[in-house]
């Protein structure tokens, strides 16, 4: 089976942060999810080069293009290898083969007599790349995204393609595949959107107010719209219009912030339907990470918490895990610096990585570097054990994005679980008679085994500690397609080098 996951592309007119971080390492998580399953994936990120945003940048830097659109992309790219993400693609739109096929698509749906050339008196916002309705902007008529920055009053004659043919066809595509947008509330949103009859879009910018971006192919006094652009990468990253793409594009899967649920739920369904293309199987959309008080980050306001400060900091596992865990379906979550060192410190620390520790430096010391053979098993073993396997059995099943958060928590319950089996046990002392040595050896196994499943399971979501502590374990390589299966540690097998896997930070 397949799946091809993509994250937004992002805008390139600041530096990355953590939003852009979240989006594109929950898409990592549940690649790892289903290549664990068995599924053959496919994971595209990367960057969205053209527009008016991203020219004034070059602008305002006193740089070329090109060698803006480099620097930027060196930075994108850099900070999602730095944070872990296993990118099959990363996307850059000013590719020629892009480019070309933006055209193609473009030129289709001229073809069709889809798009129709007018004159347009609108209100523009840049932060979005958006003609704005007036019922779309605050009281004093300013852009709720981009509260900073002035929405432009602009006249000019564009290109415009025909939305209102589709919309019944698309809300009709909705009310059939209830998990073409998820979750729920979104649907109602994008539902909401569909209600009213829909202006046309435009889809070009003439020459004279924006050149970064591709040639329309039917008017060379104009480039093309960014978004039109930009979304049609989802396509152009499985090389559509090759054959080949196909099979791609029937599993295809959106991750994207509400922010930009309208392009993707209304503007990109009815370009395809347009070009006469199936539409993509989902749409996962998540809130936003907000800074103190509550307040919207973005490159714009300028209260953005920073990832690579965060990995250095804390690693990068600290961060991803923040992410992963603490995320809320319902409504936008908190974000800091502290925060994150919070939860580091409290669950990975206390909770995970003392637990592995203190367990596993006993038994190198009291077992000659062995991890002890288990004895017969108490009824207390076999509920820790029912429990681990239930909890780590949510990384078996598939993952979708809203579920991230509950299937990590589920990992935290567990170790508060182990905690207390192990304070309960007291291996340290059952070591100390030789009537309880046996039973200490079980308890050891045990506990050294069940943080095996766990670490396996956590494979998914921090790899890189997950990975460190199966090697304290000396553990066997997991079998995939991956199920949690107890006692796949050897009794009196070796144990590996042991260090503190998530040592506390201040
Ligand atoms: O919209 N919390 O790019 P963009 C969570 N180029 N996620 C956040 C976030 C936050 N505070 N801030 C940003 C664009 N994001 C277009 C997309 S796609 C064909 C073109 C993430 O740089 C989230 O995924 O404004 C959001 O949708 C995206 O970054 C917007 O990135
Ligand atoms: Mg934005």
């Amino acid at each position: 089976m397949k799946s091809y996951i993509t994250t937004p592309i992002y805008y390139v007119n600041g530096s990355p942060h953590i939003g852009h971080a979240f989006t594109s390492v929950m898409a990592d998580i549940l690649k790892r999810n289903r290549q664990a399953l068995g599924c053959d994936v496919m994971l595209s990120t990367g960057v969205d080069e053209h527009g008016q945003k991203n020219q004034e940048a070059a602008a305002e830097l006193g740089m070329g293009y090109q060698e803006f659109l480099d620097m930027r992309g060196k930075e994108f790219r850099s900070v999602f290898d730095l944070v872990g993400i296993s990118y099959d693609y990363f996307v850059r739109t000013s590719r020629e083969g892009h480019k070309q096929a933006v055209a193609g698509m473009e030129q289709t749906i001229f073809d069709k007599d889809l798009i129709v050339k007018k004159n347009y008196t609108g209100t523009y916002c840049k932060g979005c790349e958006e003609f704005k309705k007036e019922s779309d902007l605050t009281e004093d008529g300013q852009c709720p995204l981009h509260p900073t920055m002035q929405v432009e009053q602009t006249e000019e004659t564009n290109y415009f393609l025909k939305m209102e043919p589709f919309r019944e066809r698309l809300l009709q595509h909705i009310a059939d595949n209830p998990d073409f947008v998820q979750p729920e509330a979104f649907r109602n949103e994008l539902k909401q959107m569909l209600a009213e009859p829909l202006e046309d879009l435009c889809i070009s910018r003439p020459k004279s107010r924006v050149t970064l971006g591709v040639d329309l192919p039917f008017d060379p006094d104009f480039v093309t719209y960014v978004w039109f652009d930009a979304l049609t990468n989802y396509l152009t990253n499985i090389d559509w219009p090759e054959d080949g793409y196909q099979s791609w594009w029937a599993e295809c899967e959106h991750l994207i912030g509400k922010d930009i649920l309208k392009p993707h739920g209304v503007y990109w369904p009815i370009m395809l339907m347009a070009a006469g293309l199936p539409l993509p199987k989902k749409l996962s959309v998540h809130s936003h990470w907000v800074g103190a008080g509550g307040v919207k980050m973005s490159k714009s306001i300028g209260n953005v918490v920073d990832p690579i400060e965060v990995v250095e900091k804390l690693g990068v596992d600290a961060l991803r895990w923040y992410l992963a865990r603490h995320m809320r379906a319902d409504s936008d979550s908190q974000i800091s610096v502290e925060l994150i060192t919070q939860t580091y410190n409290s669950e990975l620390g206390n909770k995970i990585g003392n637990l592995l520790s203190r367990v596993a430096k006993f038994s190198n010391k009291n077992f000659g570097g062995k991890v002890p053979a288990p004895g017969p098993l108490s009824a207390e073993d076999e509920a820790l054990r029912k429990s681990v396997v239930e909890a780590a059995s949510g990384f078996s099943r598939w993952i979708d994005l809203q579920d991230i958060p509950a299937r990590t928590q589920a990992i935290v319950t567990l170790a508060e679980e182990m905690n207390e089996y192990i304070d309960k046990q007291a291996p340290w002392t059952l070591f100390k008679s030789e009537d309880t040595r046996e039973r200490c050896q079980t308890v050891i196994y045990v506990t050294l085994d069940c943080l095996r499943v766990i670490m396996e399971a956590l494979q998914q979501v921090i790899p890189g500690s997950a990975d460190k502590a199966l090697a304290m374990l000396n553990a066997p390589a997991a079998p995939r397609p991956w199920t949690p299966v107890l006692d796949r540690l050897e009794g009196n097998g070796d144990l590996g080098e042991i260090e503190s896997l998530f040592p506390r930070v201040q």
